[in-house]
C-alpha cells in the first residue's frame, strides 16, 4: 500500500496510475491550501456535511481524509473555509433539505468571499439537479457525482485552479480504486464498503440510478482494510452494500456473503461484525448458519419488507410473495432465537389500497419488528413507479399513522422481553443528556444507557438491563457475565 508517495515535483506530469494520481493531486492541494492559510493569517477549516445513508455516511469519512490530508482543519461548523455536501436522493425531502440548506451557505460565503462550497453525491447524479444548480445557486465552486468520487484531490485541485464552476458527473463506472485517505468518525467503530450500486430496480427506487451497477470489491481487498482498522483500535465493523446477500456473485472468483462473513469472523482482534442491508429475495440458509455459528455476528437483522401485500410488492418488482418473506423471517427467529429483526416500509406506494397495508399490518404482528422504519412514498422521477397512478395524500397520511401505531407497539414489546438480563454493550458515547451516563449499544442493537466512566468508550461491557424505557434501556453495568 502506497499511502504516501514521495511526490519529487508538481511539475512533473501527473500519475496515469490510481491510487498515485491522487496523492499527487492531495499534495497539489496542501500547497494551495498552505498558501491561502498564509495570505489570510490562519489555518482553514472545512466542514463535510453528509444527507444520506451510511454508504454516503462511510464516502464522506473518505472526503474527509482528503481535506484532513490536504491541510485543512476538519469542523462540524458550516461556517467554513470549505464545505461539501454530501447529497441524498432517495426521496424528496432529502432534495428539499440540500436546498434550504444552501441558501444558508450563499449568506456565509457572502460574508466570507474565500469560501469554496462543493456539492456531491446521489443527488448530483440527476441531470435535472445539476441544472437547477447551475442557474439558481451559481455560487456552488464544485460538483461531482458518486462514480467519481475517488479523484476528489484532483477534482478540489481544479477547482482551486478555476475560476468558476467546476462540474464533473460520470454516467457510471466500472473502477473501485482502493487505498485512499479515510478520517473516521469513531475511533471504534467503522463502516466498510463491500459493494457498490444495485441491480435490483425496485420500481420506487432511485439508488440503481445514482449508484449504478453492482460492483463487489475484492474479499482481500475487505480483509486487508478491516485487519488495518483493527490495528488502529476499531472493534466493530458495518458491512456496507444495497443488497449485501448478493456480494461476490460477479467477482472473477466468485464467493459468496456467507464465506466473506466466514472470512471476516476469523480476523482477531475484532469482536462485532454487522452488516446491511440484506435483501430477502437473496438471503441464503448459509448466511443463516454463519449467523448462528459465529461469535462475532451481531444479533441483529435489518430486513427490509416494503409491503406486505403480494400484489404492491409485485408491482415493486421486490420478487418474493407476503408467503415467501413470512416463511423466511420465521426461519431466522427459529434458527437464531435472540435476533432482532427490523425492517423498511413503504406507504402510499401506487395502487396501494386499504386492504394491502392490512396485509403490510398482519406481517409487522407476525414477524413482530424490533424496529422499523416507515416511509411515505416520494415520486423519483425516471423510476417505473412514478408513471403509476398515485395514491391521494390523505388517503397516505392515515394508513402511515395507522401503520406507525402498530410498528411502535410491537417494537416495545419486543423490547421488553430483554427486561433482566445481563447482555454485553459496546460503549459508544457520553450520554447527551447526563454527561454521568454513557450510551452503549447491544448486540442486538437495541441502546443501553448507564452510569459509567468515559475511558469505557470503545470497550465492550456487561450492562443489566435494568428498566426498559420505550424502545430503549437503562441499565447498571455488571462486572463478569
Ligand atoms: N438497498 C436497501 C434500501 C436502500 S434505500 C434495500 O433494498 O432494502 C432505504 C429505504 O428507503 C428503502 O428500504 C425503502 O424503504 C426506502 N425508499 C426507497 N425509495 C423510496 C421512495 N421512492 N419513497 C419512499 N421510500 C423509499
Ligand atoms: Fe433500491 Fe431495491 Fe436496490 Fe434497495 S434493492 S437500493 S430498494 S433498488
Ligand atoms: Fe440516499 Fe444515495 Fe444512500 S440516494 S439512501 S445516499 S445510496
Amino acid at each position: 500500500m502506497n499511502m504516501n508517495p514521495d511526490i519529487k515535483s508538481l511539475n512533473q506530469e501527473p500519475p496515469k496510475k490510481e491510487p498515485e494520481r491522487q496523492y499527487y493531486f492531495i499534495e497539489k492541494c496542501r500547497r494551495y491550501v498552505n498558501s491561502e492559510s498564509i495570505r489570510l493569517g490562519r489555518t482553514l477549516n472545512a466542514a463535510v456535511v453528509n444527507f444520506g445513508c451510511q454508504m454516503n455516511a462511510r464516502d464522506s469519512e473518505k472526503l474527509a481524509g482528503i481535506l484532513e490530508k490536504a491541510g485543512f482543519n476538519l469542523t462540524e461548523n458550516e461556517d467554513a473555509d470549505f464545505v461539501i455536501f454530501n447529497t441524498c436522493t432517495v426521496r424528496d425531502n432529502a432534495n428539499q433539505r440540500v436546498y434550504g440548506r444552501l441558501g444558508h451557505l450563499n449568506s456565509l460565503k457572502k460574508k466570507n468571499p474565500a469560501m469554496k462550497i462543493a456539492l456531491c453525491g446521489c443527488m448530483m447524479q440527476e441531470n435535472s439537479v445539476v441544472e437547477k444548480i447551475k442557474k439558481s445557486y451559481s455560487f456552488v465552486d464544485l460538483i461531482f457525482g458518486t462514480h467519481n468520487i475517488y479523484k476528489f484531490a484532483e477534482l478540489l485541485a481544479n477547482m482551486f485552479e478555476s475560476g468558476s464552476m467546476v462540474i464533473d458527473i460520470w454516467e457510471d463506472t466500472d473502477q473501485i480504486v482502493e487505498d485512499l485517505p479515510v478520517e473516521r468518525k469513531y475511533p471504534f467503530k467503522s463502516g466498510i464498503n463491500i459493494m457498490f450500486g444495485c441491480n435490483n430496480f425496485c420500481s420506487y427506487c432511485i439508488v440503481p440510478y445514482v449508484r449504478g451497477r453492482e460492483r463487489s470489491r475484492n474479499p482481500e481487498d475487505i480483509i486487508r482494510e478491516i485487519e488495518s482498522l483493527v490495528a488502529d483500535g476499531v472493534v466493530e465493523v458495518m458491512l456496507l452494500g444495497q443488497n449485501v446477500n448478493s456480494y461476490g456473485k460477479n467477482l472473477e472468483n466468485p464467493i459468496s456473503f456467507a464465506q466473506l462473513l466466514r472470512k471476516i469472523d476469523k480476523i482477531e482482534g475484532l469482536k462485532r461484525i454487522r452488516f446491511m442491508t440484506s435483501h430477502p429475495k437473496d438471503l441464503s440458509d448459509e448466511l443463516i448458519q454463519v449467523m448462528k455459528e459465529s461469535k462475532k455476528i451481531c444479533r441483529h437483522l435489518h430486513l427490509p419488507l416494503q409491503s406486505g401485500s403480494t400484489r404492491i410488492l409485485n408491482a415493486m418488482n421486490r420478487r418474493y410473495t407476503k408467503e415467501q418473506y413470512l416463511a423466511l423471517a420465521e426461519k431466522i427467529r427459529r434458527e437464531i432465537p435472540d435476533i432482532a429483526i427490523t425492517t423498511d416500509i413503504i406507504v402510499g406506494f401506487p395502487g396501494e389500497e386499504i386492504a394491502d397495508l392490512d396485509e403490510t399490518i398482519d406481517v409487522v404482528k407476525k414477524v413482530k419488528y424490533d424496529n422499523a422504519f416507515t416511509f411515505i412514498y416520494s415520486k423519483r422521477t425516471g423510476t417505473p413507479a412514478a408513471a403509476m397512478e398515485q395514491v391521494p395524500e390523505h388517503v397516505v397520511k392515515e394508513g402511515f399513522d395507522r401503520l406507525l401505531k402498530v410498528v411502535q407497539d410491537t417494537a416495545r414489546q419486543q423490547a421488553f422481553l430483554l427486561k433482566g438480563k445481563t447482555l454485553e454493550a459496546l460503549v459508544e458515547d457520553v450520554n447527551e443528556q447526563d454527561a454521568s451516563f454513557l450510551t452503549g449499544r447491544l448486540s442486538n442493537n437495541t441502546i443501553v444507557h448507564f452510569k459509567g466512566d468515559k475511558g469505557l468508550i470503545g470497550k465492550i461491557v456487561p450492562v443489566y438491563l435494568k428498566e426498559c424505557c420505550g424502545f430503549y434501556y437503562l441499565g447498571e453495568i455488571r462486572q463478569g457475565i
